[in-house]
């Protein structure tokens, strides 16, 4: 209750940010870093809602963008729009499909040969889907977009992030778009082989099993980058409920009705932005990492989600699924 009412009213948390705090609020202090200009980002799904958001508001603090798109003509449009209010944004689009192993070994290929720094990754894509699909490495799709690709992804990218991080000195951050639907996932459905390919497919639990995994990621990885003595963080973050482009597969009275009634929860799409962009460029979350971040404030995940040795287990099975269906 005492969270509902903070949230309605936008109170300010420790960070000095709440709610409905936008993106460039929590930006305009980019100061921490003394050369923005120099930074690179890539950002998924940035060709549309939150993501597109995301890559307008730090292309504006000055460091360079890098969109993965499914359609590049998309992706072309939203740089033209960026450049459009920031001419001197630099803006890069390359051809990605996060459902593919493939494509994405194609596009890490193609960016690692640009020869640049990777200062940021943002693990933003998403996707619901309504009924059962599969990707062409036959994984059912919203858990192969949206967990298994971008595992595959920060792990192809992750030896750039430390070598960048390494030679600048500037630490790197990678953050993960999650949910707060992933509390609804009880410990007893969160099967790995079921995830892959479900007997009574629901498409609300599997979007929120992708999510689930996505923190998991974020626990597990975290582990390893301090192991390692890392200079990469890497968070996991709620954006809020915001209405984009995610639910366009949720069309019809019932889904309309349920915006209508929870209009007063709603987030505009910059506000659903500002977590991410807190965490992006933020220097009070230095060396702050394994963490759940929601209305740009650490906040608390599920049990399951915290799990270290479920995170490791996750892990250890989706490295072998990649690898095997990599060879296939
Ligand atoms: N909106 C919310 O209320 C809400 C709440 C909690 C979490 N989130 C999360 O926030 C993130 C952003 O979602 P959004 O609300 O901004 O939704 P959105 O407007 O639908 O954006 C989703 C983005 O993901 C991209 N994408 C989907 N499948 C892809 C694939 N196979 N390969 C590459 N890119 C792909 C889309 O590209 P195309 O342009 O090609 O479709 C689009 O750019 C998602 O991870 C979502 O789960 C959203």
């Amino acid at each position: 209750m005492k969270q509902t009412i903070r949230y309605l009213a936008g109170v300010a948390g420790p960070s000095g940010f709440g709610s409905n705090s936008t993106a460039e609020q929590v930006t305009r202090d980019c100061s921490g870093f003394s050369t923005p200009h120099n930074l690179t980002a890539i950002i998924t799904g940035a060709t549309s809602g939150i993501g597109a958001e995301t890559a307008r508001v730090l292309a504006k603090r000055g460091i360079r963008i890098v969109i993965p798109a499914r359609d590049v003509e998309r992706g072309t449009a939203v740089k033209e729009r960026i450049q459009k209010e920031n001419p001197k944004a630099d803006i890069i689009v390359l051809k990605i499909d996060l459902s593919s192993f493939a494509s994405i070994k194609r596009f890490c290929t193609e960016f690692l040969s640009l020869g640049l720094p990777l200062n940021i990754l943002i693990n933003n894509a998403g996707k619901f889907c309504q009924n059962l699909e599969f990707s062409e490495d036959k994984i059912e799709m919203t858990f192969a977009t949206n967990y298994l690709g971008h595992h595959l992804m920060t792990e192809l990218l992750l030896e750039k992030m430390i070598e960048t991080a390494t030679q600048t000195g500037i630490e790197g951050r990678i953050i993960n778009v999650s949910s707060v639907i992933h509390s609804w996932v009880r410990r007893d459905k969160f099967h790995f082989n079921n995830m892959l390919s479900p007997k009574n497919y629901n498409g609300t639990r599997a979007y929120a099993q992708s999510k689930l995994a996505m923190i998991m990621h974020t626990v597990e990885l975290a582990k390893q980058l301090k192991a390692r003595n890392a200079r990469v963080m890497i968070n996991a973050v709620h954006p809020g409920i915001v209405k984009t482009g995610i639910f366009r597969d949720h069309k019809g009275l019932v889904t309309d009705s349920l915006f209508f009634i929870a209009a007063k929860f709603l987030k505009s799409t910059s506000q659903g932005a500002s977590t991410t962009c807190y965490l992006a460029t933020s220097q009070e979350t230095n060396g702050v990492s394994g963490k759940y971040f929601a209305d740009c404030n650490e906040s608390h995940c599920s049990n399951l989600a915290n799990d270290e040795s479920e995170a490791r287990k996750l892990w250890k099975q989706s490295r072998a699924l990649i690898q095997r269906r990599s060879q296939c």
